[in-house]
Parts: structure tokens; C-alpha cells; sequence
């Protein structure tokens, strides 16, 4: 298969238009059979529910070249039941799990000369959306809903490698999730909602903010766009355990992973002044993988994990582990790769 004349191995984390993508319509009580599409434009109702009521969530997911040439997905059932879980919280009409993983195999198929190669680093991203169509002036959730696909081959979220650090910015002034809202589901107005506090940390040199809670503003929740991890002294996997913060795949991966390998896990609250105490942290998530934290900053005082600029031990250990199995360059022993079946 030919592939797209793309420079992939030095590709940003943007948007790069493929061929097609896919829509699926519920109407009058059922999802139609989709369709694939070169057109990157969606028609839509002036008054639909999405546009002012915000009924919209959304899922993030990787596919990727293996050695053999076949595309794999990664973990794809755990995005699928995830985005179920994401409508039904916002009462939105769930797309059922098999419907989810067919519109995945079917547009990543039609757009094979966009996968990444192997080796490149980089994969193609994979964006499914759910959007509550129907007219609605009342406040009240749509009838109708929209589900749509699309792909982009991607490299790393964080500019650099893979590995390179990203530096933290402690947000104190700004709540993302309240504990019983909407921050363990990815829907698109929790992203809007932290705009303010990511954006005001980038204008200050760092990569991204770390929320704190919003009852106590005391424990560590989460960034805006992955898990957060801390290793401990005595060689212990901490991640914090918060109603407010998204349920990460990949978090939950390479906590299986890390306690193969001997690690003690711990999903428990982390005290903000506890950041002190670790000597690595980790961004985890789809985007991210493992993002080394090279510093934190927290009031006046900037904590370094190791040298500041490099990896430590434990994170590259995890994220070649990680990395290995969703590449397809290492065996898969879970079963959370799946071939993409050729249409
Ligand atoms: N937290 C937030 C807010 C995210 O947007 C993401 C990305 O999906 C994650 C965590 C990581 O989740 P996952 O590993 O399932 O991609
Ligand atoms: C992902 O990691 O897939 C996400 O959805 C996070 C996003 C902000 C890029």
C-alpha cells in the first residue's frame, strides 16, 4: 500500500485532513447503516442541541502500523464502553459498542495510506464524536443524534520525542471538574472549561496546568488532557484516586503493566504537597502516552524530577513497555491489540 506524502516521522499533534470519515445518524428510535465520506463538513439545524445545550462527547484513540504491515488499535472496547458511559451521564442516546468498533475498522480501513509506519513514531489518531442533532429550544436532550469519525495521523502531543518533559503549572485559580459534575466523563465542555487555566499556563512557558480538586483544592486531580502519575522513593506507582478526573485507558494499562513488573500501585488522593516526595512524574494518557515531568510548579516554588530535561528510570521502562505492545513491536500478553479487518 502506498502510503500518503507525509513527512511522517516528524509530525505535530494537529490535524491533517485523510480522505474520509464516517457518520452515523439515530432517528426515530435507531442508528442508520453510516456512511463514508470525503466531505469534512457536517450540515447542521441552527437551533440543534449540541450548538447551545452542549450534548457532545467524545473519544481519542490510536491505531498503529505493526512490523507486518497490518493496522492494530489499541484497547478500542475500552473508548467504545467509555463513550457509552459519557452519553448515558449526559442522557444522550449511547452508541452501542459494536457499532462504535465497526465505524473504527471502517474508517481507519479506507484510510490506510494515512497510518504512520512502523517505526516512524507516530500513529494515526482516532476521533470519534457524539453530537445531540435534534432541534431543541427547552432545555431538554436531543432526539436525534449524530456520531461521527475521523483520523489523523499524528506524532507526539508534547513537542520533542516521546520523552521529552513537560513542565507543570499547579492551577489554583481555576476548577475544571467539580467532584460530582462531569469530570469523569469526556464530554467536550469540560476541555472548554479548562481552556482558561491551560492556556493562561502555556502563556507562562509551561506545557500544561495540573488541576487540584474543586472541593478542598488540596489534592492533585489531573491535567487537562492526561492522568497524573508519581513514582516514590521506595519504588511505588501513586495516581490519584478522584471522582473528578476521567478514568484514563492508558493509565489503567500501565498500572496493569507496572504491577507485572513487581511495582506497588496506589490510587489514593495525592496532597499537592506531597509532589515534593517523588522523585519521577508522568502525564499518562492516549495524546501524552507517558510525558516525563521535568518540573512542577507550585505558588513560588518549582519542583525538578531528576535533571528536569530527561526521563527518569521507571517512566522509560513503562512508556518502552507501553509503547512496545501498541506498536505491535512487542508480543501482546492482555489481548488489548486488535488487527483492523481489511474491508
Ligand atoms: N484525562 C483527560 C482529561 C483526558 O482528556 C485524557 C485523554 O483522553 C486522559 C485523562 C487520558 O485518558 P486515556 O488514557 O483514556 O486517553
Ligand atoms: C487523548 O489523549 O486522546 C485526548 O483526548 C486528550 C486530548 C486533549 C488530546
Amino acid at each position: 500500500m502506498e502510503k500518503a506524502d507525509l513527512n511522517f516521522s516528524e509530525l505535530p499533534f494537529s490535524y491533517q485532513k485523510t480522505d474520509f470519515n464516517i457518520r452515523y445518524r439515530f432517528k426515530d428510535g435507531q442508528w442508520d447503516k453510516g456512511e463514508l465520506t470525503g466531505s469534512t463538513d457536517i450540515s447542521l439545524h441552527i437551533a440543534a442541541q449540541c450548538l447551545h445545550y452542549g450534548q457532545l462527547v467524545f473519544e481519542g484513540l490510536k491505531v498503529f502500523e505493526r512490523p507486518d504491515g497490518q493496522a492494530q488499535t489499541f484497547r478500542l472496547e475500552e473508548n467504545a464502553k467509555r463513550m457509552a458511559h459519557s452519553a448515558e451521564k449526559l442522557l444522550m442516546e449511547p452508541v452501542p459498542i459494536e457499532l462504535f468498533k465497526e465505524a473504527v475498522h471502517r474508517v481507519v480501513d479506507a484510510n490506510r495510506k494515512y497510518i504512520p509506519p512502523y517505526g516512524s513514531g507516530a500513529s494515526l489518531y482516532v476521533r470519534p464524536y457524539l453530537i445531540g442533532s435534534g432541534i431543541q429550544l427547552g432545555v431538554n436532550p436531543s432526539s436525534e443524534y449524530l456520531f461521527i469519525v475521523f483520523v489523523s495521523p499524528v506524532g507526539p502531543y508534547y513537542k520533542g520525542s516521546g520523552l521529552s518533559c513537560v513542565h507543570l503549572l499547579v492551577e489554583e485559580e481555576v476548577d475544571r471538574a467539580a467532584p460530582m459534575g462531569t469530570g469523569d466523563i469526556k464530554a467536550a465542555g469540560n476541555y472548554a472549561a479548562g481552556l482558561r487555566a491551560s492556556i493562561g499556563a502555556k502563556r507562562k512557558g509551561f506545557s500544561e496546568c495540573l488541576y487540584l480538586d474543586a472541593k478542598e483544592n488540596k489534592y492533585i486531580d489531573e491535567s487537562g488532557t492526561s492522568n497524573f502519575i508519581g513514582i516514590t522513593a521506595d519504588n511505588k506507582y501513586v495516581t490519584p484516586k478522584s471522582p473528578s478526573i476521567l478514568p484514563s485507558i492508558t493509565n489503567k494499562s500501565i498500572i496493569q503493566i507496572a504491577k507485572d513488573d513487581g511495582i506497588t500501585v496506589e490510587r489514593r488522593p495525592i496532597a499537592v504537597d506531597e509532589l515534593e516526595s517523588f522523585v519521577e512524574c508522568g502525564c499518562v494518557g492516549t495524546a501524552a502516552v507517558i510525558s516525563p515531568v521535568g518540573s512542577i510548579t507550585w505558588r513560588d516554588k518549582k519542583i525538578v524530577y531528576g535533571d528536569g530535561e530527561n526521563a527518569g528510570p521507571v517512566t522509560i521502562k513503562l512508556y518502552n513497555k507501553l509503547s512496545g505492545i501498541q506498536s505491535g513491536k512487542d508480543e501482546d500478553p492482555y489481548g488489548w491489540t486488535e488487527i483492523v479487518p481489511a474491508g
